[in-house]
Formats: structure tokens, C-alpha cells, sequence
């Protein structure tokens, strides 16, 4: 069924099976290959607190659980956007880190932030998103664990907002071509 946000229309685009399978899998993949070890989950609010309370519940060996916001502004011509994470109060040093994200879309926010993270020497770092739009990406960021790939089109639905509504939904909706 459509459903109205604000002054767009959204058709369904993944149901909440669809989501909660990925999410299974996601985790399932993340407790295997860090067996033995505790990592540092760090949550991007707004948008990744539905998929990272999800992905969190999979996550079968010892794991933190820290969430931040990043708030991005301009700076000069040479330095380009810079990212400032708000409650970022862990110490990462030696620390195995898995960033969740909601969607990577053009990349800026992540490749401006991550920097800023490894300056920590974290033990390793690495990206986990549920959605990615690969052909928007202009700043390419490894993602170690991917839900979907989808297209260039706006979306929202299980965190995901049209400015600021729409995080309610259960399934991920895209927007009416
Ligand atoms: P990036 O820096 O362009 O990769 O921006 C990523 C951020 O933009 C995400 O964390 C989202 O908050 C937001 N975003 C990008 N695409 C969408 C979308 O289709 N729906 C809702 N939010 C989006």
C-alpha cells in the first residue's frame, strides 16, 4: 500500500521480512567472524537506532553497544565538510570497532568521520549498513557488512526519515517514481 510523508508518496520497497532476514544474516556473519573477541559497536543516530537495536539482538558473543551523532557543517575550500561526533566518550584504543550506519549514500559523511576514528588506533574498524545506494556514492567507503543494495532513489521506513517523518514505518518504502 502507498503511504504519504508529508508531500511525497512512498511505495513499499522491503518488506519487514526481508529486513529482519539481512539482519539475521548480518549478525549471524558478525558474531562468526568476531569469535573471541568483544567488539565496540558505534550506532549513527538518528537514523541507525531501529537496525541497530536489531542487528545488536543477533549479535551472539560479548559486545558494547555506544551510540553518536555526527554533525556535519562546512568548512574552508581545502578541507571540505567537516564531521564533529557528538557523544563519542569510548576510548577505541585496541578496540575492535564496527561503525552501523543506516545507508551510505554519497560516502562524504563516513570518509570525513572515519579518519577522525582511526586517529584512536582502534585494533580494527569496520562498516556495517543496511542499505547502500551504489550509484550515488562519490566518496567510496568499504562496507564490510552490507544489508541491500539499492538504487538512486530516496527512501524511508525503519529509521530512515523524510525530514524527520517517516522513521515509524516497519518496512523500507521508496519514493513514488
Ligand atoms: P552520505 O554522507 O551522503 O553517505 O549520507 C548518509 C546519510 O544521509 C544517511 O546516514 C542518512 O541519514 C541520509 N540519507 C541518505 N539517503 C537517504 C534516503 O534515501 N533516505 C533517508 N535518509 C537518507
Amino acid at each position: 500500500m502507498k503511504h504519504q510523508v508529508l508531500d511525497k508518496t512512498f511505495v513499499p520497497y522491503l518488506t519487514p521480512a526481508e529486513i529482519e532476514a539481512a539482519i539475521k544474516r548480518m549478525g549471524a556473519d558478525i558474531s562468526r567472524d568476531y569469535a573471541g573477541k568483544d567488539p565496540l559497536f558505534i550506532a549513527i543516530l538518528n537514523g541507525s537506532f531501529m537496525f541497530a537495536s536489531d542487528l545488536f539482538k543477533e549479535i551472539s558473543i560479548p559486545a558494547e553497544i555506544s551510540f553518536i551523532k555526527l554533525a556535519s557543517y562546512k568548512g574552508t575550500e581545502s578541507t571540505g565538510n567537516v564531521v564533529t561526533a557528538i557523544g563519542l566518550e569510548r576510548d577505541l584504543f585496541q578496540r575492535e570497532v564496527i561503525i552501523i550506519e543506516d545507508i551510505v549514500d554519497t560516502g562524504k559523511t563516513l570518509s570525513a568521520f572515519l579518519p577522525q576514528l582511526l586517529h584512536q588506533q582502534p585494533a580494527s574498524l569496520k562498516i556495517c549498513s543496511l542499505l547502500h545506494k551504489k550509484e550515488a556514492t562519490t566518496h567510496p567507503v568499504a562496507i564490510d557488512y552490507l544489508g541491500f543494495e539499492i538504487p538512486n532513489l530516496f527512501v524511508v521506513g525503519y529509521g530512515l526519515d523524510y525530514n524527520g517523518f517517516g522513521r515509524n514505518l516497519n518496512q523500507i518504502m521508496q519514493i513514488e517514481a
